[in-house]
């Protein structure tokens, strides 16, 4: 299997119609990009690290180096999926050139296809400034996490008139800036749908609809790492009642000696 392109992803909502929605998770190290790959069309190294991987209380102390080091480390476990990488805050919020420096630093040192930021009009400007370079972006609008303190919480957006008219024009103002894709997160279903009715580059939900053109959770959410998880996701298992049971296992058997058995044991040759 050849690794899926930029231009393919945003070839896919041709004729403003995305017939197979784009599969995308994000994953973080090598292992799970291998798990993931086959499967998706697109892997996101989210800055959700900063919670997922590192315990941080929220992305906004996530920086570039640990973006580029599990970049690259999904970048290595995957051959098929376009890997995308989040610009972490205070990256890129400073000038056109801050984000350049930024992204062609992530793109250099991990081999990603392309770089995610958060921000509607307000990053335009440098939207067009890196795709005109030659790295593709990937624009974040709705629901921005690394804007929290601003928005004041993890809520949905788009409940007003005035919230969902600004979502729109976002959407239409990165796209326009030559962003090749959009992931929208944690709006009301109207908005979600009529943005993805809007624009002519794939819409990816997150928290948004079924009708958008392609969808995105957290790795680690879906499959039950966590117990709380927003309203938005599914959980398709409980690994973490699976790792705390064999880890119970473990711990017993090694206090009872009943692990090691003579099958993980060596024995000199006789
Ligand atoms: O950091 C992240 O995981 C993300 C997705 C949830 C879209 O930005
Ligand atoms: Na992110």
């Amino acid at each position: 299997m050849k690794r899926l392109t930029v231009p393919k992803i945003q070839n896919r909502k041709a004729d403003g119609e995305t017939k197979e929605p784009l599969v995308m998770l994000t994953a973080y190290t090598a292992r799970q990009a291998q798990l993931l790959d086959e499967h998706c069309d697109l892997l996101l190294v989210g800055d959700s690290l900063g919670q997922v991987i590192y315990g941080l209380p929220s992305t906004l102390q996530v920086t570039l180096d640990m973006m580029c080091a599990h970049g690259a480390a999904v970048v290595r476990g995957s051959y098929h999926s376009v890997v995308v990488v989040d610009m972490p805050f205070g990256a890129y919020e400073g000038s056109p050139q801050q984000a350049f420096e930024s992204a062609s630093r992530i793109m250099a040192e991990t081999g990603c296809a392309a770089v995610k930021l958060e921000g509607g009009e307000a990053m335009a400007e440098t939207i067009s400034f890196l795709s005109q370079r030659g790295i593709p972006v990937m624009a974040h609008i709705g629901l921005t996490p690394q804007a929290v303190n601003a928005l004041g919480g993890y809520g949905a957006r788009g409940r007003s008139q005035e919230e969902h008219a600004k979502i729109i024009s976002d959407g239409k103002a990165v796209q326009a800036a030559g962003a090749f894709a959009v992931v929208v997160e944690g709006v009301v279903e109207p908005i979600a749908v009529s943005l993805t009715q809007s624009l002519d580059i794939p819409v990816i939900g997150i928290g948004a609809s079924a009708q958008c053109d392609g969808q995105v959770l957290v790795v680690d959410d879906m499959l039950g790492m966590f117990e709380r998880v927003p309203r938005f996701v599914k959980k398709y298992g409980n690994l973490a009642e699976e790792i705390t049971d064999k880890v119970q296992q473990y711990a017993s058997e090694v206090r009872a000696r009943s692990f090691p058995t003579e099958d993980q044991t060596y024995q000199p040759k006789s």
